[in-house]
């Protein structure tokens, strides 16, 4: 007679094997609009500087968590290149957190390793902070490891047209043949040349927009969008962001 015992195994052996378990797949380069700050402060009746010094911290929590669960790349947008247009009074803030964080990450960033690249056209910046950028590039060099990506008067479009300038001059110089580029080719001339395109772009606050921001780079980009503020995304807020990443099928236009 056929026990209990026997159909288990034939059970076992006409059962389909289960997948295995996906291993955690963190992405290599996330990228964030850093969004929300204005509303978040004015929900505390507080001054619209107050939201970005809170979002400044937001970015120091977020860039340690990242380094920690093993990503390589944290970009983000602190400053566009149409912010110039908002009250004095709120770009010299955003202006001095950016300079409070170059200071800091000058004394720490060899300590934690943590290399820090300044991404846009930092020549309508201050002196004094282009001098600031040029050391932490500098320091930067000699460190291996995690990186923060830090945007500043960076605009997608104007990027782009600085990379097409450059490409032409080369032309003109004779480097370069027009008939020759390639895509590849073409993103060493963007700021982000050597850093991998972004797997997952992140825009808290609800809005629905990629307002200008690495327009090359996230042609395969994932996107995710949350209404928390951004003085309010903490590491929890990573994790569902990642979570949603985890679960999206990327195909690159091909087909399974
Ligand atoms: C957008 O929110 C945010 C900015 C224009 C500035 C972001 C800059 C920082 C967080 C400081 C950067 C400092 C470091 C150290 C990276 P918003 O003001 O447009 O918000 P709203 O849409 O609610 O008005």
């Amino acid at each position: 007679p056929i026990g209990p015992g026997l159909e288990k195994i034939t059970m076992r052996l006409f059962r389909k094997k289960a997948a295995p378990a996906q291993p955690r797949r963190i992405p290599t380069h996330i990228a964030i609009v850093m969004d929300g700050n204005g509303r978040w402060a004015k929900q505390r009746g507080l001054p619209r500087p107050a939201g970005h010094k809170a979002g400044a911290e937001s970015f120091r929590t977020i860039a340690n968590y990242a380094k920690s669960i093993g990503l390589q790349y944290l970009t983000v947008y602190a400053f566009s290149t149409e912010n110039w247009k908002r009250p004095a009074d709120e770009v010299n803030t955003i202006m001095g957190l950016l300079k409070q964080y170059m200071l800091e990450a000058i004394d720490s960033m060899e300590r934690d390793q943590i290399r820090l690249r300044f991404l846009g056209d930092l020549s309508a910046l201050s002196p004094e902070l282009q001098e600031l950028a040029r050391r932490t590039n500098e320091i930067s060099s000699h460190i291996q490891g995690f990186q923060a990506n830090v945007c500043i008067n960076y605009g997608g479009r104007d990027e782009i047209i600085h990379a097409a300038r450059r490409f032409a001059a080369d032309c003109v110089n004779g480097v370069k043949k027009p008939e020759e580029l390639t895509e590849a080719d073409f993103a060493h001339y963007l700021y982000t040349d050597g850093i991998p395109d972004p797997e997952l772009i992140i825009r808290p606050s609800g809005e629905l927009r990629t307002s200008n921001f690495l327009l090359w780079q996230s042609a395969y980009a994932e996107y995710y969008f949350t209404d928390v503020l951004w003085p309010d995304f903490d590491e929890s807020e990573l994790d569902k962001a990642i979570a949603s990443y985890q679960k999206r099928e990327r195909r690159f236009g091909g087909r399974k």
